[in-house]
Protein backbone atom coordinates (compact mmCIF):
# COMPACT_ATOMS: atom_id res chain seq x y z
CA UNK A 1 0.00 0.00 0.00
CA UNK A 2 1.09 3.87 -1.20
CA UNK A 3 1.62 6.01 1.65
CA UNK A 4 -0.93 9.04 1.36
CA UNK A 5 -0.99 12.04 3.58
CA UNK A 6 -3.67 12.18 5.85
CA UNK A 7 -4.83 15.11 4.86
CA UNK A 8 -8.08 17.11 3.96
CA UNK A 9 -9.33 17.82 0.40
CA UNK A 10 -10.78 21.20 2.53
CA UNK A 11 -7.84 22.28 3.48
CA UNK A 12 -6.71 24.88 0.72
CA UNK A 13 -3.44 24.89 -0.27
CA UNK A 14 -3.04 20.86 0.45
CA UNK A 15 -3.65 19.02 -2.32
CA UNK A 16 -4.55 15.20 -2.46
CA UNK A 17 -7.35 14.21 -4.98
CA UNK A 18 -11.03 14.15 -3.61
CA UNK A 19 -11.63 10.69 -3.39
CA UNK A 20 -15.38 10.45 -4.60
CA UNK A 21 -17.03 6.33 -4.86
CA UNK A 22 -20.05 6.04 -7.22
CA UNK A 23 -22.60 3.31 -6.16
CA UNK A 24 -24.05 1.84 -9.58
CA UNK A 25 -22.34 1.97 -12.65
CA UNK A 26 -25.47 2.60 -14.76
CA UNK A 27 -25.74 5.19 -17.04
CA UNK A 28 -26.20 7.90 -14.44
CA UNK A 29 -23.51 6.73 -12.45
CA UNK A 30 -21.04 6.83 -15.45
CA UNK A 31 -22.33 10.51 -16.61
CA UNK A 32 -21.31 11.50 -13.02
CA UNK A 33 -18.10 10.09 -13.23
CA UNK A 34 -17.37 12.00 -16.80
CA UNK A 35 -19.27 15.44 -15.87
CA UNK A 36 -16.93 15.40 -12.65
CA UNK A 37 -13.45 14.27 -14.36
CA UNK A 38 -14.19 16.85 -17.11
CA UNK A 39 -15.50 20.04 -14.83
CA UNK A 40 -13.70 23.21 -15.48
CA UNK A 41 -12.55 22.94 -11.99
CA UNK A 42 -10.79 19.94 -12.39
CA UNK A 43 -9.29 20.33 -16.33
CA UNK A 44 -8.08 24.23 -14.38
CA UNK A 45 -6.40 21.80 -12.14
CA UNK A 46 -7.82 23.43 -8.92
CA UNK A 47 -8.79 19.93 -8.23
CA UNK A 48 -7.85 16.69 -8.56
CA UNK A 49 -10.24 13.84 -8.23
CA UNK A 50 -9.78 9.80 -8.02
CA UNK A 51 -13.30 7.80 -8.81
CA UNK A 52 -14.29 4.64 -8.15
CA UNK A 53 -17.07 3.41 -10.10
CA UNK A 54 -18.45 -0.01 -7.62
CA UNK A 55 -21.38 -1.94 -8.83
CA UNK A 56 -23.01 -5.09 -7.66
CA UNK A 57 -22.91 -6.60 -11.39
CA UNK A 58 -19.76 -8.25 -12.67
CA UNK A 59 -20.32 -5.56 -15.85
CA UNK A 60 -21.21 -2.04 -15.94
CA UNK A 61 -23.79 -0.44 -17.77
CA UNK A 62 -26.91 -1.42 -15.87
CA UNK A 63 -30.52 -1.52 -17.41
CA UNK A 64 -28.67 -0.95 -20.77
CA UNK A 65 -27.01 -4.65 -20.40
CA UNK A 66 -30.14 -5.71 -17.86
CA UNK A 67 -33.18 -3.48 -19.28
CA UNK A 68 -32.91 -2.37 -23.00
CA UNK A 69 -34.95 -4.90 -25.19
CA UNK A 70 -32.09 -7.19 -27.04
CA UNK A 71 -33.69 -6.03 -30.67
CA UNK A 72 -33.02 -2.60 -29.63
CA UNK A 73 -29.13 -2.46 -30.78
CA UNK A 74 -29.52 1.11 -31.63
CA UNK A 75 -29.77 2.15 -28.11
CA UNK A 76 -27.06 -0.27 -27.03
CA UNK A 77 -24.84 1.39 -28.99
CA UNK A 78 -24.72 4.16 -26.76
CA UNK A 79 -22.74 1.42 -24.56
CA UNK A 80 -19.89 3.17 -26.96
CA UNK A 81 -19.80 6.11 -25.68
CA UNK A 82 -19.79 5.15 -22.48
CA UNK A 83 -16.90 2.26 -22.98
CA UNK A 84 -15.45 5.53 -23.96
CA UNK A 85 -15.48 6.97 -21.04
CA UNK A 86 -14.50 3.85 -18.57
CA UNK A 87 -11.60 3.37 -21.34
CA UNK A 88 -9.82 6.61 -20.57
CA UNK A 89 -8.27 5.50 -17.14
CA UNK A 90 -9.01 8.18 -15.48
CA UNK A 91 -12.07 6.37 -13.75
CA UNK A 92 -11.95 3.10 -11.66
CA UNK A 93 -14.29 0.25 -12.49
CA UNK A 94 -15.20 -2.38 -9.51
CA UNK A 95 -17.87 -4.76 -10.37
CA UNK A 96 -19.25 -7.92 -8.32
CA UNK A 97 -19.20 -5.13 -5.28
CA UNK A 98 -22.52 -4.87 -3.24
CA UNK A 99 -23.06 -1.93 -1.10
CA UNK A 100 -24.83 -2.65 1.92
CA UNK A 101 -23.85 -6.41 1.49
CA UNK A 102 -19.68 -6.30 0.89
CA UNK A 103 -19.29 -2.43 1.91
CA UNK A 104 -21.03 -0.69 4.49
CA UNK A 105 -21.56 3.22 5.02
CA UNK A 106 -19.19 3.40 7.54
CA UNK A 107 -16.61 2.01 4.92
CA UNK A 108 -17.22 4.39 2.50
CA UNK A 109 -17.12 7.24 4.41
CA UNK A 110 -13.49 5.83 5.79
CA UNK A 111 -12.20 5.59 2.16
CA UNK A 112 -13.92 8.37 0.35
CA UNK A 113 -14.88 12.05 0.62
CA UNK A 114 -17.43 11.81 -0.72
CA UNK A 115 -20.78 8.94 -2.16
CA UNK A 116 -22.89 9.39 -4.60
CA UNK A 117 -25.84 6.42 -4.81
CA UNK A 118 -26.69 5.90 -8.60
CA UNK A 119 -28.06 2.38 -7.54
CA UNK A 120 -31.62 2.50 -10.14
CA UNK A 121 -34.20 0.76 -10.28
CA UNK A 122 -34.31 -3.40 -10.99
CA UNK A 123 -37.56 -4.27 -9.64
CA UNK A 124 -41.71 -3.62 -10.39
CA UNK A 125 -43.88 -1.54 -8.78
CA UNK A 126 -46.69 -3.83 -7.15
CA UNK A 127 -50.02 -4.11 -8.61
CA UNK A 128 -51.98 -4.45 -5.80
CA UNK A 129 -55.17 -6.85 -7.12
CA UNK A 130 -56.81 -9.74 -5.97
CA UNK A 131 -54.70 -12.63 -7.78
CA UNK A 132 -52.04 -11.25 -8.24
CA UNK A 133 -49.84 -13.84 -6.79
CA UNK A 134 -51.63 -16.97 -8.76
CA UNK A 135 -49.53 -19.20 -10.94
CA UNK A 136 -48.72 -17.15 -14.37
CA UNK A 137 -49.19 -13.45 -13.10
CA UNK A 138 -45.67 -12.37 -13.48
CA UNK A 139 -43.60 -8.74 -12.78
CA UNK A 140 -42.53 -7.66 -16.18
CA UNK A 141 -39.26 -6.41 -14.22
CA UNK A 142 -38.66 -9.95 -13.55
CA UNK A 143 -39.17 -11.25 -17.21
CA UNK A 144 -37.00 -8.45 -18.51
CA UNK A 145 -34.27 -9.40 -15.97
CA UNK A 146 -34.91 -13.12 -17.63
CA UNK A 147 -34.40 -11.92 -21.40
CA UNK A 148 -31.72 -9.91 -21.14
CA UNK A 149 -29.87 -12.49 -19.13
CA UNK A 150 -29.75 -11.08 -15.97
CA UNK A 151 -27.13 -12.96 -13.30
CA UNK A 152 -29.47 -13.68 -10.29
CA UNK A 153 -32.84 -14.57 -11.62
CA UNK A 154 -33.44 -18.05 -12.79
CA UNK A 155 -32.78 -19.66 -16.28
CA UNK A 156 -36.18 -20.83 -16.74
CA UNK A 157 -39.55 -18.90 -17.53
CA UNK A 158 -42.96 -21.04 -18.29
CA UNK A 159 -43.98 -19.97 -21.71
CA UNK A 160 -47.06 -22.13 -21.63
CA UNK A 161 -49.88 -19.43 -22.40
CA UNK A 162 -51.34 -18.99 -25.93
CA UNK A 163 -53.29 -15.77 -24.36
CA UNK A 164 -51.77 -13.20 -22.58
CA UNK A 165 -51.91 -10.23 -21.22
CA UNK A 166 -49.99 -7.09 -20.49
CA UNK A 167 -50.89 -4.67 -18.30
CA UNK A 168 -49.50 -1.03 -18.31
CA UNK A 169 -49.12 1.79 -21.27
CA UNK A 170 -45.35 2.62 -20.79
CA UNK A 171 -42.33 1.20 -23.12
CA UNK A 172 -41.70 -1.30 -20.80
CA UNK A 173 -45.29 -2.97 -21.46
CA UNK A 174 -44.63 -2.74 -25.59
CA UNK A 175 -40.97 -4.32 -24.76
CA UNK A 176 -42.59 -7.07 -23.07
CA UNK A 177 -45.34 -7.55 -25.21
CA UNK A 178 -42.88 -7.40 -28.62
CA UNK A 179 -40.24 -10.32 -26.51
CA UNK A 180 -43.90 -12.13 -26.03
CA UNK A 181 -45.10 -11.95 -30.10
CA UNK A 182 -42.14 -12.03 -31.72
CA UNK A 183 -40.97 -15.17 -33.61
CA UNK A 184 -37.94 -16.23 -31.78
CA UNK A 185 -35.84 -17.13 -34.98
CA UNK A 186 -36.40 -13.10 -35.59
CA UNK A 187 -34.56 -12.42 -32.61
CA UNK A 188 -31.56 -14.83 -32.78
CA UNK A 189 -29.24 -12.13 -34.39
CA UNK A 190 -29.35 -10.26 -31.24
CA UNK A 191 -27.90 -10.92 -27.86
CA UNK A 192 -30.21 -13.50 -26.49
CA UNK A 193 -29.19 -16.15 -24.78
CA UNK A 194 -29.42 -19.57 -25.78
CA UNK A 195 -31.75 -20.46 -22.99
CA UNK A 196 -34.48 -17.21 -23.89
CA UNK A 197 -33.95 -18.58 -27.41
CA UNK A 198 -35.35 -21.87 -26.89
CA UNK A 199 -37.88 -20.69 -24.37
CA UNK A 200 -39.19 -18.05 -27.10
CA UNK A 201 -38.91 -20.73 -30.08
CA UNK A 202 -41.08 -23.18 -27.55
CA UNK A 203 -43.66 -20.69 -26.59
CA UNK A 204 -47.19 -21.68 -28.23
CA UNK A 205 -48.16 -18.02 -27.94
CA UNK A 206 -51.02 -17.16 -30.09
CA UNK A 207 -52.19 -13.59 -28.88
CA UNK A 208 -50.92 -10.88 -26.54
CA UNK A 209 -53.39 -8.47 -25.44
CA UNK A 210 -51.79 -5.00 -24.04
CA UNK A 211 -54.28 -3.19 -21.50
CA UNK A 212 -54.02 0.77 -21.10
CA UNK A 213 -56.10 2.22 -18.35
CA UNK A 214 -56.44 5.18 -20.00
CA UNK A 215 -57.47 6.47 -23.53
CA UNK A 216 -55.11 6.30 -26.56
CA UNK A 217 -53.78 10.43 -26.15
CA UNK A 218 -52.67 9.25 -22.62
CA UNK A 219 -50.51 6.67 -23.38
CA UNK A 220 -46.44 6.89 -21.84
CA UNK A 221 -44.99 4.59 -24.65
CA UNK A 222 -43.45 6.98 -27.42
CA UNK A 223 -43.92 7.52 -31.42
CA UNK A 224 -40.72 4.95 -32.03
CA UNK A 225 -41.63 1.96 -30.06
CA UNK A 226 -45.15 2.07 -31.00
CA UNK A 227 -44.77 1.75 -35.00
CA UNK A 228 -41.91 -0.94 -34.38
CA UNK A 229 -44.88 -2.92 -33.26
CA UNK A 230 -46.00 -3.37 -36.95
CA UNK A 231 -42.56 -4.35 -38.22
CA UNK A 232 -42.59 -7.62 -36.59
CA UNK A 233 -42.59 -10.41 -38.97
CA UNK A 234 -45.96 -12.62 -39.00
CA UNK A 235 -47.60 -10.54 -35.66
CA UNK A 236 -50.84 -8.89 -36.66
CA UNK A 237 -51.88 -5.60 -34.61
CA UNK A 238 -55.47 -5.75 -33.51
CA UNK A 239 -57.16 -2.22 -32.58
CA UNK A 240 -60.82 -1.84 -30.93
CA UNK A 241 -62.77 0.99 -32.47
CA UNK A 242 -65.05 1.65 -29.49
CA UNK A 243 -61.73 2.19 -27.68
CA UNK A 244 -60.86 5.57 -29.51
CA UNK A 245 -62.32 8.04 -26.74
CA UNK A 246 -60.64 11.23 -26.75
CA UNK A 247 -61.92 14.57 -24.22
CA UNK A 248 -60.66 17.95 -24.18
CA UNK A 249 -57.44 17.18 -23.05
CA UNK A 250 -56.81 14.42 -25.34
CA UNK A 251 -57.87 17.09 -27.96
CA UNK A 252 -55.42 19.60 -26.48
CA UNK A 253 -52.66 17.09 -26.30
CA UNK A 254 -53.17 16.38 -29.99
CA UNK A 255 -53.16 19.81 -30.77
CA UNK A 256 -50.12 20.91 -29.05
CA UNK A 257 -47.76 17.32 -28.57
CA UNK A 258 -46.03 16.02 -31.66
CA UNK A 259 -45.53 13.32 -30.20
CA UNK A 260 -48.85 12.40 -29.14
CA UNK A 261 -50.68 13.72 -32.27
CA UNK A 262 -48.01 11.22 -34.36
CA UNK A 263 -49.22 7.88 -31.94
CA UNK A 264 -52.81 8.77 -31.92
CA UNK A 265 -52.12 9.19 -36.05
CA UNK A 266 -50.10 6.28 -36.11
CA UNK A 267 -53.30 4.18 -33.99
CA UNK A 268 -55.98 5.76 -36.01
CA UNK A 269 -53.99 4.51 -39.53
CA UNK A 270 -54.15 0.73 -38.43
CA UNK A 271 -57.60 1.13 -37.59
CA UNK A 272 -58.26 2.80 -41.00
CA UNK A 273 -55.91 0.00 -42.85
CA UNK A 274 -56.83 -3.22 -41.37
CA UNK A 275 -54.42 -4.81 -40.08
CA UNK A 276 -55.32 -8.63 -40.52
CA UNK A 277 -52.92 -10.54 -42.84
CA UNK A 278 -53.97 -13.49 -41.17
CA UNK A 279 -51.14 -13.88 -38.84
CA UNK A 280 -50.61 -17.05 -36.87
CA UNK A 281 -49.78 -14.11 -33.64
CA UNK A 282 -51.67 -11.01 -32.83
CA UNK A 283 -50.49 -8.39 -31.14
CA UNK A 284 -53.97 -6.45 -29.48
CA UNK A 285 -54.09 -2.71 -28.20
CA UNK A 286 -57.10 -2.17 -25.83
CA UNK A 287 -57.41 1.02 -24.18
CA UNK A 288 -59.55 2.44 -21.01
CA UNK A 289 -59.63 -0.86 -19.46
CA UNK A 290 -58.27 -0.94 -15.75
CA UNK A 291 -57.31 -3.94 -13.80
CA UNK A 292 -59.58 -5.54 -11.56
CA UNK A 293 -58.82 -8.64 -10.60
CA UNK A 294 -56.74 -11.66 -12.12
CA UNK A 295 -58.57 -15.65 -11.81
CA UNK A 296 -57.90 -19.04 -11.68
CA UNK A 297 -60.80 -21.20 -12.58
CA UNK A 298 -61.94 -24.66 -11.01
CA UNK A 299 -60.05 -26.79 -13.91
CA UNK A 300 -56.74 -25.08 -12.97
CA UNK A 301 -56.89 -24.00 -9.02
CA UNK A 302 -54.21 -20.97 -8.27
CA UNK A 303 -53.12 -20.81 -11.73
CA UNK A 304 -53.89 -17.71 -13.99
CA UNK A 305 -57.40 -18.67 -16.02
CA UNK A 306 -58.36 -14.96 -16.98
CA UNK A 307 -58.14 -11.20 -16.26
CA UNK A 308 -61.54 -8.87 -15.63
CA UNK A 309 -61.35 -5.06 -16.27
CA UNK A 310 -63.53 -1.92 -15.55
CA UNK A 311 -64.55 -0.38 -18.23
CA UNK A 312 -63.01 3.58 -17.55
CA UNK A 313 -64.18 7.11 -19.50
CA UNK A 314 -62.14 10.14 -19.70
CA UNK A 315 -63.23 12.72 -17.31
CA UNK A 316 -62.06 15.67 -19.67
CA UNK A 317 -58.81 16.16 -18.09
CA UNK A 318 -57.11 13.27 -19.85
CA UNK A 319 -57.39 11.09 -16.34
CA UNK A 320 -60.49 8.56 -15.76
CA UNK A 321 -62.74 7.18 -13.57
CA UNK A 322 -64.93 3.85 -13.75
CA UNK A 323 -67.93 3.01 -15.69
CA UNK A 324 -69.05 0.48 -13.73
CA UNK A 325 -69.04 -1.97 -16.77
CA UNK A 326 -66.94 -5.58 -16.23
CA UNK A 327 -65.28 -7.51 -19.19
CA UNK A 328 -63.33 -10.62 -18.37
CA UNK A 329 -60.38 -11.70 -21.21
CA UNK A 330 -59.58 -15.42 -20.79
CA UNK A 331 -55.67 -15.30 -20.52
CA UNK A 332 -53.42 -18.15 -19.20
CA UNK A 333 -50.54 -15.48 -18.44
CA UNK A 334 -50.45 -12.11 -16.80
CA UNK A 335 -47.46 -9.71 -17.21
CA UNK A 336 -47.69 -6.58 -15.24
CA UNK A 337 -45.57 -3.88 -16.65
CA UNK A 338 -47.07 -0.78 -14.04
CA UNK A 339 -43.61 0.64 -13.65
CA UNK A 340 -40.15 0.25 -12.16
CA UNK A 341 -39.30 1.03 -8.56
CA UNK A 342 -35.92 1.71 -7.00
CA UNK A 343 -34.75 -0.32 -3.79
CA UNK A 344 -33.77 0.93 -0.27
CA UNK A 345 -30.25 1.22 0.59
CA UNK A 346 -28.74 0.00 4.13
CA UNK A 347 -28.08 3.01 6.43
CA UNK A 348 -29.91 5.47 4.05
CA UNK A 349 -32.82 7.32 4.02
CA UNK A 350 -35.64 5.57 1.94
CA UNK A 351 -38.67 7.05 0.15
CA UNK A 352 -41.13 4.42 -0.35
CA UNK A 353 -43.55 5.94 -1.72
CA UNK A 354 -41.83 6.82 -4.49
CA UNK A 355 -39.33 4.43 -4.18
CA UNK A 356 -35.96 6.96 -3.96
CA UNK A 357 -33.61 8.12 -1.49
CA UNK A 358 -34.71 11.58 -0.32
CA UNK A 359 -32.83 14.14 -1.54
CA UNK A 360 -32.41 17.96 -2.40
CA UNK A 361 -31.34 18.26 -6.12
CA UNK A 362 -29.03 15.22 -5.28
CA UNK A 363 -28.14 15.83 -1.68
CA UNK A 364 -29.03 12.94 0.37
CA UNK A 365 -31.04 14.35 2.94
CA UNK A 366 -31.51 12.99 6.92
CA UNK A 367 -34.77 11.74 8.47
CA UNK A 368 -34.83 15.45 9.17
CA UNK A 369 -34.26 16.96 5.97
CA UNK A 370 -30.96 18.02 6.35
CA UNK A 371 -28.03 17.66 3.61
CA UNK A 372 -26.17 14.63 4.72
CA UNK A 373 -22.10 15.79 4.27
CA UNK A 374 -20.28 14.20 1.17
CA UNK A 375 -23.74 11.88 0.22
CA UNK A 376 -25.17 12.40 -3.22
CA UNK A 377 -27.37 10.91 -5.12
CA UNK A 378 -28.28 10.24 -8.80
CA UNK A 379 -30.50 9.12 -11.57
CA UNK A 380 -33.34 7.02 -11.18
CA UNK A 381 -32.80 6.29 -7.32
CA UNK A 382 -32.93 10.34 -7.52
CA UNK A 383 -35.58 11.15 -9.37
CA UNK A 384 -38.04 8.06 -9.75
CA UNK A 385 -37.86 5.67 -12.32
CA UNK A 386 -38.94 7.61 -15.35
CA UNK A 387 -37.34 9.09 -18.31
CA UNK A 388 -34.59 7.56 -21.35
CA UNK A 389 -30.90 6.89 -20.47
CA UNK A 390 -30.33 10.53 -21.69
CA UNK A 391 -31.92 12.38 -19.01
CA UNK A 392 -29.65 10.49 -16.06
CA UNK A 393 -27.31 13.35 -17.95
CA UNK A 394 -29.46 16.02 -16.42
CA UNK A 395 -29.68 14.33 -13.21
CA UNK A 396 -25.56 13.79 -12.95
CA UNK A 397 -24.68 17.63 -13.72
CA UNK A 398 -27.07 18.92 -11.17
CA UNK A 399 -25.90 16.22 -8.50
CA UNK A 400 -22.24 17.00 -9.54
CA UNK A 401 -23.08 20.75 -9.49
CA UNK A 402 -23.74 20.57 -5.90
CA UNK A 403 -20.74 18.27 -4.98
CA UNK A 404 -18.77 20.74 -6.82
CA UNK A 405 -20.27 23.71 -4.50
CA UNK A 406 -19.43 21.45 -1.34
CA UNK A 407 -15.82 20.71 -1.77
CA UNK A 408 -14.93 22.98 1.28
CA UNK A 409 -16.93 21.31 3.46
CA UNK A 410 -16.75 17.92 2.85
CA UNK A 411 -15.89 15.38 5.76
CA UNK A 412 -12.29 14.34 4.78
CA UNK A 413 -12.16 10.76 4.64
CA UNK A 414 -10.31 8.67 6.89
CA UNK A 415 -7.60 6.51 4.76
CA UNK A 416 -7.84 7.93 1.25
CA UNK A 417 -5.25 5.85 -0.28
CA UNK A 418 -6.67 4.50 -3.41
CA UNK A 419 -5.16 0.53 -2.82
CA UNK A 420 -6.90 0.43 0.67
CA UNK A 421 -10.51 -0.35 -0.08
CA UNK A 422 -8.96 -3.02 -2.58
CA UNK A 423 -7.53 -4.29 0.25
CA UNK A 424 -10.26 -4.29 2.16
CA UNK A 425 -12.52 -6.02 -0.55
CA UNK A 426 -9.55 -8.69 -0.57
CA UNK A 427 -9.40 -9.18 3.43
CA UNK A 428 -13.40 -9.95 2.66
CA UNK A 429 -12.98 -12.40 0.25
CA UNK A 430 -15.17 -10.49 -2.12
CA UNK A 431 -14.04 -11.25 -6.09
CA UNK A 432 -14.51 -7.93 -6.84
CA UNK A 433 -13.99 -7.46 -11.10
CA UNK A 434 -12.13 -4.29 -12.84
CA UNK A 435 -12.38 -2.84 -16.00
CA UNK A 436 -9.51 -5.08 -18.02
CA UNK A 437 -11.69 -8.32 -16.27
CA UNK A 438 -14.42 -6.09 -18.06
CA UNK A 439 -12.48 -5.98 -21.35
CA UNK A 440 -12.09 -9.93 -21.04
CA UNK A 441 -15.47 -10.86 -20.83
CA UNK A 442 -16.50 -8.48 -23.41
CA UNK A 443 -14.31 -9.87 -25.65
CA UNK A 444 -15.68 -13.42 -24.85
CA UNK A 445 -18.83 -12.79 -25.55
CA UNK A 446 -18.11 -11.07 -28.79
CA UNK A 447 -15.95 -14.36 -29.79
CA UNK A 448 -18.79 -16.51 -29.01
CA UNK A 449 -20.91 -14.07 -31.46
CA UNK A 450 -18.13 -14.56 -33.81
CA UNK A 451 -18.50 -18.11 -33.45
CA UNK A 452 -22.18 -17.98 -34.44
CA UNK A 453 -21.22 -15.60 -37.65
CA UNK A 454 -18.29 -18.17 -38.91
CA UNK A 455 -20.50 -21.05 -38.88
CA UNK A 456 -23.01 -19.10 -40.88
CA UNK A 457 -20.53 -18.02 -43.13
CA UNK A 458 -19.68 -21.43 -43.79
CA UNK A 459 -23.75 -22.67 -44.33
CA UNK A 460 -24.44 -23.98 -40.24
CA UNK A 461 -25.48 -23.18 -37.13
CA UNK A 462 -23.16 -22.59 -34.10
CA UNK A 463 -24.76 -24.51 -31.29
CA UNK A 464 -27.94 -26.33 -31.14
CA UNK A 465 -30.65 -25.55 -33.24
CA UNK A 466 -31.64 -22.12 -34.47
CA UNK A 467 -30.86 -20.87 -38.45
CA UNK A 468 -27.39 -20.03 -39.24
CA UNK A 469 -27.14 -16.07 -38.29
CA UNK A 470 -24.30 -13.29 -37.86
CA UNK A 471 -24.75 -12.51 -34.28
CA UNK A 472 -22.42 -9.59 -32.76
CA UNK A 473 -22.21 -11.08 -29.16
CA UNK A 474 -23.95 -13.96 -26.72
CA UNK A 475 -24.19 -13.28 -23.38
CA UNK A 476 -22.54 -15.08 -20.51
CA UNK A 477 -25.10 -15.23 -17.84
CA UNK A 478 -24.18 -17.30 -14.97
CA UNK A 479 -22.36 -14.65 -12.41
CA UNK A 480 -19.98 -17.55 -11.55
CA UNK A 481 -19.02 -17.90 -15.06
CA UNK A 482 -18.91 -13.68 -15.89
CA UNK A 483 -17.00 -13.80 -12.53
CA UNK A 484 -14.38 -16.47 -13.39
CA UNK A 485 -13.88 -14.86 -17.20
CA UNK A 486 -13.13 -11.63 -15.79
CA UNK A 487 -10.63 -12.41 -13.50
CA UNK A 488 -9.22 -14.44 -15.40
CA UNK A 489 -8.24 -11.17 -17.44
CA UNK A 490 -7.80 -8.64 -15.21
CA UNK A 491 -5.24 -7.27 -13.26
CA UNK A 492 -5.44 -7.21 -9.46
CA UNK A 493 -5.33 -3.75 -8.12
C1 LIG B 1 -36.98 -2.49 -19.43
C2 LIG B 1 -36.38 -1.14 -19.71
C3 LIG B 1 -35.99 -0.81 -21.00
C4 LIG B 1 -35.45 0.45 -21.25
N1 LIG B 1 -35.12 0.75 -22.53
C5 LIG B 1 -34.64 1.98 -22.80
C6 LIG B 1 -34.31 2.33 -24.12
O1 LIG B 1 -34.47 1.53 -25.06
N2 LIG B 1 -33.81 3.58 -24.35
C7 LIG B 1 -33.64 4.49 -23.33
O2 LIG B 1 -33.15 5.61 -23.58
N3 LIG B 1 -33.95 4.18 -22.05
C8 LIG B 1 -34.45 2.95 -21.78
N4 LIG B 1 -34.77 2.64 -20.50
C9 LIG B 1 -34.52 3.64 -19.43
C10 LIG B 1 -33.06 3.57 -18.95
O3 LIG B 1 -32.71 2.22 -18.76
C11 LIG B 1 -32.90 4.37 -17.66
O4 LIG B 1 -33.18 5.72 -17.95
C12 LIG B 1 -31.49 4.32 -17.09
O5 LIG B 1 -30.96 3.01 -17.12
C13 LIG B 1 -31.45 4.79 -15.63
O6 LIG B 1 -30.10 4.84 -15.27
P1 LIG B 1 -29.55 4.65 -13.78
O7 LIG B 1 -28.08 4.64 -13.92
O8 LIG B 1 -30.21 5.60 -12.88
O9 LIG B 1 -30.06 3.20 -13.31
P2 LIG B 1 -29.63 1.74 -13.76
O10 LIG B 1 -29.44 1.66 -15.22
O11 LIG B 1 -30.64 0.86 -13.12
O12 LIG B 1 -28.20 1.49 -13.07
C14 LIG B 1 -28.06 1.33 -11.68
C15 LIG B 1 -26.86 0.46 -11.38
O13 LIG B 1 -26.68 0.42 -9.94
C16 LIG B 1 -26.31 -0.88 -9.58
N5 LIG B 1 -26.65 -1.12 -8.17
C17 LIG B 1 -27.90 -1.14 -7.63
N6 LIG B 1 -27.83 -1.40 -6.32
C18 LIG B 1 -26.53 -1.56 -6.01
C19 LIG B 1 -25.83 -1.87 -4.80
N7 LIG B 1 -26.47 -2.04 -3.64
N8 LIG B 1 -24.48 -1.97 -4.85
C20 LIG B 1 -23.81 -1.81 -6.03
N9 LIG B 1 -24.43 -1.52 -7.19
C21 LIG B 1 -25.76 -1.39 -7.19
C22 LIG B 1 -27.10 -1.77 -10.51
O14 LIG B 1 -26.50 -3.04 -10.62
C23 LIG B 1 -27.04 -0.99 -11.82
O15 LIG B 1 -25.95 -1.38 -12.62
C24 LIG B 1 -35.31 1.39 -20.21
C25 LIG B 1 -35.68 1.06 -18.91
C26 LIG B 1 -36.23 -0.20 -18.67
C27 LIG B 1 -36.66 -0.53 -17.27
N1 LIG C 1 -37.47 2.10 -25.89
C1 LIG C 1 -37.39 2.98 -24.92
O1 LIG C 1 -37.02 4.11 -25.15
C2 LIG C 1 -37.77 2.57 -23.54
C3 LIG C 1 -38.06 1.23 -23.25
C4 LIG C 1 -38.45 0.90 -21.95
C5 LIG C 1 -38.55 1.89 -20.99
N2 LIG C 1 -38.24 3.16 -21.31
C6 LIG C 1 -38.43 4.24 -20.33
O2 LIG C 1 -38.32 3.78 -19.01
C7 LIG C 1 -39.26 4.48 -18.17
C8 LIG C 1 -40.11 3.48 -17.41
O3 LIG C 1 -41.03 2.84 -18.31
P1 LIG C 1 -42.29 2.04 -17.75
O4 LIG C 1 -43.05 1.53 -18.91
O5 LIG C 1 -41.83 1.12 -16.68
O6 LIG C 1 -43.12 3.17 -16.94
P2 LIG C 1 -44.15 4.30 -17.41
O7 LIG C 1 -43.74 4.96 -18.67
O8 LIG C 1 -44.34 5.14 -16.21
O9 LIG C 1 -45.52 3.50 -17.73
C9 LIG C 1 -46.22 2.84 -16.73
C10 LIG C 1 -47.60 2.46 -17.27
O10 LIG C 1 -48.27 1.68 -16.28
C11 LIG C 1 -49.57 2.23 -16.09
N3 LIG C 1 -50.03 1.94 -14.73
C12 LIG C 1 -49.47 2.31 -13.57
N4 LIG C 1 -50.20 1.85 -12.53
C13 LIG C 1 -51.24 1.17 -13.06
C14 LIG C 1 -52.33 0.49 -12.52
N5 LIG C 1 -52.52 0.41 -11.20
N6 LIG C 1 -53.22 -0.09 -13.36
C15 LIG C 1 -53.06 0.00 -14.69
N7 LIG C 1 -52.04 0.63 -15.29
C16 LIG C 1 -51.14 1.22 -14.48
C17 LIG C 1 -49.42 3.70 -16.35
O11 LIG C 1 -50.69 4.25 -16.62
P3 LIG C 1 -51.00 5.80 -16.28
O12 LIG C 1 -50.29 6.61 -17.32
O13 LIG C 1 -52.48 5.88 -16.38
O14 LIG C 1 -50.46 6.05 -14.89
C18 LIG C 1 -48.50 3.66 -17.58
O15 LIG C 1 -49.24 3.41 -18.75
C19 LIG C 1 -40.09 5.36 -19.09
O16 LIG C 1 -39.63 6.68 -19.05
C20 LIG C 1 -39.86 4.74 -20.44
O17 LIG C 1 -40.04 5.64 -21.52
C21 LIG C 1 -37.86 3.53 -22.56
Amino acid sequence: MSEAPAISAAQPGLQRALRVAIIGAGPAGVYAADILTKSSEVKDGDLKVSIDLFDQYPAPYGLIRYGVAPDHPRIKGIVTALHKVLDRGDIRFIGNVTYGRDLTLGDMRGFYDAVIFATGALKDAPLDIPGVDLEGSFGGADFVSWYDGHPDVSREWPLTAREVAVIGNGNVALDVARMLSKHADDLLVTEIPDNVYQALKASPVTDVHVFGRRGPAQVKFTPLELRELSHARDVDIVLYPEDFEFDEASDEAIKTNNQVKTMVNTLANWIAEDQDTGASRRLHLHFLQSPVEIYDSPETPGKVAGIRFERMELDGTGNVHGTGEYEDYSVQAVYRAVGYRGSELAEIQYDARRGVIPNEGGRVLDEDGAPIAGLYTTGWIKRGPVGLIGHTKGDALETIGCLLEDRDTLPPAENPDEHAIIGLLEERGVEYTTWEGWNELDAHERALGEAWTQAAADGGAAAGSGAPVARERVKVVPREDMVRISRKGQNQQ
